[in-house]
């Protein structure tokens, strides 16, 4: 088993370039089966949930080739329409290869996604998205879709980030113009828009919550570069805060990341955010403050992927700070390793009480799903003594080589098989 051995106490000092987001190149890549030719990504992170993305689109018939950071996927020759149930099961982002499915084959054979460990994840406003552009949609041991998509008007429930995702996939390939109405506003969803349009879609709208597809346009190859992952910077962000010293990243976009960078102020860090970086500075002799309520929220509210590792920085402070997950049900499993630390916190539902304590210590702890294991890595950097964190195949998902990530901060971490 792998194991991240941190011994916390090091300040941090440096500078890092964050790479590309995981929840960027993942709909992105499915979006290559709208092609009409080769596609080349740059920024690619090296993760496994891009791994599993990449095995996906080889099944489906592309090839696919990567090498360093760069991904080049031609479409040409696809032509399958069946998702393996051990490739859904793999990660939740699977179900993105709905909506492109149907626009390039007019048929999408799927079973329910994995990644259930922020509780229930249903995909009811994916599929619901999918029958308003005239597909038919059948459940019965999986997802049958079939029908090639008209196009239309999509009402979603909710701001649902991978239902706006799937619609504007669909919705290229359509017949007819798709309005997207309640379209969720995650800058993610920006990236997409901007790489459809660089092969020849018309998708407008991307950061608001009324989205327009023309549909029906031809896509050729291109390049395109993948943007920054602010949930990585919020993570280092967060390491930075929890142990003290300067750290400041490139390659993030500060607007993408101002609530969190708001709380960090009110927390008493030094923030200063510049069209090139954002620095955060935080004296290790001068204890973290707690904060008003934290309220999580779809874009451009307070993300619930930056709400773990900004908990784990506040576990040690001066004061209590309140969080309320208003998107998941179930998203506060790194509260009871944060404890095993020495934090002092309650859950009831969905809020926390984060009663903050001098200082965390070192224990053997375990991540029980992404964002949660990269709060314990934030914790570990700030707490006394040295600190085993297991469950890496979480972490491995979404930041690639973190270890490496913070050793460059100046960070006692290493990665050791036990
Ligand atoms: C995306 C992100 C994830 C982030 C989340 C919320 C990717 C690959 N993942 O996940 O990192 O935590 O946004 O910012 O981009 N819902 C339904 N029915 C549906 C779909 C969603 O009820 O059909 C609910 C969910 O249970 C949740 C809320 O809508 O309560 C938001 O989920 P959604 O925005 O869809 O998250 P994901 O796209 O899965």
């Amino acid at each position: 088993m792998s194991v991240m051995y941190i011994r916390g106490g090091n300040p941090l000092e440096g500078e890092l370039a964050v790479h590309g987001a995981k929840n960027s190149v993942l709909p992105i890549l499915a979006a290559c089966l709208l092609a009409r030719g080769p596609v080349t990504l740059t920024n690619c992170p090296r993760l496994t949930d891009v791994t599993t993305a990449l095995g996906i689109l080889r099944c489906l018939g592309c090839q696919v080739e990567q090498e360093g950071r760069t991904i080049v996927v031609d479409p040409t020759g696809a032509v399958g329409s069946t998702v393996s149930e051990e490739q859904m099961r793999a990660m939740r982002s699977s179900i993105i290869f709905l909506g492109p499915l149907l626009a390039r084959t007019g048929e999408a054979h799927l079973t329910y996604p994995g990644g259930c460990e922020l509780g229930p994840r249903p995909i009811d406003l994916h599929l619901a998205a999918i029958r308003a552009m005239g597909c038919e949609v059948r459940e019965d041991r999986g997802i049958h879709c079939q029908g090639r998509p008209k196009g239309g008007e999509v009402q979603l429930a909710l701001p649902s980030v991978g239902a706006t995702e799937n619609a504007i996939l669909c919705a290229v390939g359509a017949d007819g113009p798709t309005t997207i109405i309640n379209a969720a506003r995650e800058p993610e969803i920006g990236d997409l828009q901007s790489f459809l349009n660089t092969l020849g879609a018309n998708v407008r709208g991307a950061g608001s919550s009324t989205v327009t597809v023309e549909g029906g346009r031809p896509l050729s190859g291109g390049e395109f570069a993948i943007m920054g992952d602010r949930i990585v910077a919020a993570t280092l962000l967060s390491a930075a805060a929890s142990a003290g010293g300067r750290v400041r990243l490139r390659g993030v976009d500060w607007r993408h990341l101002a609530t969190v960078l708001s709380v960090f102020h009110q927390a008493g860090c030094r923030v200063e955010s510049r069209l090139e970086y954002v620095e955060l500075k935080r004296d290790r002799a001068k204890p973290l403050k707690g904060v008003p309520t934290i309220r999580t929220a779809p874009y451009p509210g307070f993300p619930t992927d930056a709400q773990a590792p900004v908990m784990a920085a506040l576990a040690a402070s001066q004061g209590c700070t309140l969080f309320v997950e208003t998107m998941f049900d179930s998203r506060y499993r790194h509260v009871a390793e944060l404890m095993r630390m020495g934090a002092d916190i309650t859950t009831e539902g969905r809020v926390a009480l984060v009663r903050g304590v001098e200082r965390l210590h070192g224990a053997r702890v375990e991540a029980s799903d992404l964002r949660g294991g990269g709060a314990l890595a934030a914790a570990a950097l700030g707490a006394e003594g040295a600190t085993v964190l297991s469950g890496l195949n979480h972490i491995d998902r979404g930041y690639e080589g973190l270890e490496e990530m913070l050793r460059v901060l100046g960070a006692d971490v290493e990665r050791r098989e036990e």
